[in-house]
């Protein structure tokens, strides 16, 4: 990746995300959600095999992959990227787990994992030193998948953290001390810079940056890339932004690919080929505690992400990615998918 720090721009304060009702997409090429009965499982796993690699497998890493997704807006699909791209995981073979780190609990709800007041999360770890695997709790409907959900809690939490020992490293010592085989850890980080998001790059070897294809997208880069500099200076070596992905890309307007264009000549090979197109069913799959892999397996969301999966694993093990799919969201995916239903 190029340093070039000249891309900071202002800090901005976190911006709503889209709504739904404004997104201008072709719903009809979606296909319909799975029917109630059929196991959503096995619907996400027919999509995986709609991608014509059933079988093939993904390679999985040696070690587990620490993946820190944070970028310090809002709204520009941490949580959506997170969640979806470990449900791709899981569902290409690999064991995921999911650690929601922001107060909002976003990550948890969109995984239909329970995070009321008293549910046993990532705060009493944080805060409590409770061990990590006495709160992951494991995904309905799909298997390998796994969360540490997150509660309310949390938002003292970057108060709490403060005063207490080894502040920054909290989070790194409780995955440490974690003894389950995991293939990913996939982290998704609060809208900010403070303790949640500097315990999260302590304990990662990788950052991933989703980036939302609009104007002012690369503004206040700068500040988490300077903030990944001096973790990795002082806290933690391994530390790198190895992946960035480019989210609710809208392959109509010129204003995406000139963002897209702009990203891709900042960061170079860190943007991954795959982009992740805006589909409404992406934004629905949250209201019904899922990820869009189970609630629309077919839809060019799940393969978008399915792909984006892919890359990422090639990528870490060093094999070349093939993007003959690489664009699958921007255009009709219908045939692939074909039959499945
Ligand atoms: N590819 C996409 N297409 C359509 N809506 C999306 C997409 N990605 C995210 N969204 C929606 O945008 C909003 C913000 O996404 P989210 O993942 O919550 O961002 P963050 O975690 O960075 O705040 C959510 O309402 C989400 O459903
Ligand atoms: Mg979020």
């Amino acid at each position: 990746m190029r340093s070039d720090a000249n891309i900071a721009g202002p800090m901005t304060d976190p911006v709503p995300g889209p709504r739904t009702e404004s997104m201008g997409e072709d719903v009809s090429r979606e296909t319909p959600p799975p029917m109630d009965d059929t196991p959503i499982g096995r619907a996400a796993q027919l999509a995986v095999e709609a991608l014509g690699r059933a079988g093939e497998g993904l390679p999985r890493p040696e070690q587990t992959r620490v993946m820190v997704v944070a970028n310090q807006k809002g709204g520009v699909g941490k949580t959506t990227t997170t969640v979806n791209l470990a449900a791709s995981l899981a569902l290409h073979g690999s064991r995921v787990l999911v650690i929601d780190l922001d107060p909002q609990g976003n990550a948890s709800t969109a995984l239909g994992i329970d995070h009321h007041a008293e549910v046993p999360s990532i705060y009493d770890v944080l805060v409590d030193s409770r061990p990590l695997a006495e709160v992951v709790q494991p995904v309905p409907d799909v298997e390998g998948l796994f969360c540490a959900p997150a509660t309310i809690d949390l938002a003292g939490a970057e108060i709490e953290l403060v005063s207490l020992v080894a502040r920054e490293s909290r989070l790194q010592r409780a995955i440490q001390a974690y003894e389950q085989p995991l293939d990913y850890i996939l982290i998704d980080c609060p809208p900010s810079l403070g303790l949640l998001t500097v315990n999260a790059l302590v304990a990662g070897q990788e950052v991933l940056i989703p980036i939302q294809c609009e104007y002012y997208a690369l503004e206040g880069l700068g500040q988490l890339l300077r903030n990944v500099d001096l973790v990795r200076g002082h806290l933690n070596p391994t530390l790198h932004v190895s992946t960035i992905l480019l989210t609710m890309y809208d392959g109509r307007t010129r204003l995406a690919s000139q963002v897209a264009d702009e990203v891709r000549s900042h960061f170079g090979d860190e943007v991954l080929r795959t982009s992740i197109p805006r589909s409404v069913r992406i934004s629905e799959a949250p209201s019904y505690g899922q990820t869009v892999l189970t609630y629309d397996p077919g839809s060019s969301g799940a393969l978008s992400y399915l792909e984006a999966a892919r890359e990422i694993a090639l990528k870490g093990v060093g094999v070349s990615y093939d993007a003959t799919h690489a664009h699958i969201g921007a255009q009709s995916d219908r045939s692939m998918v074909e039959g499945i239903q």
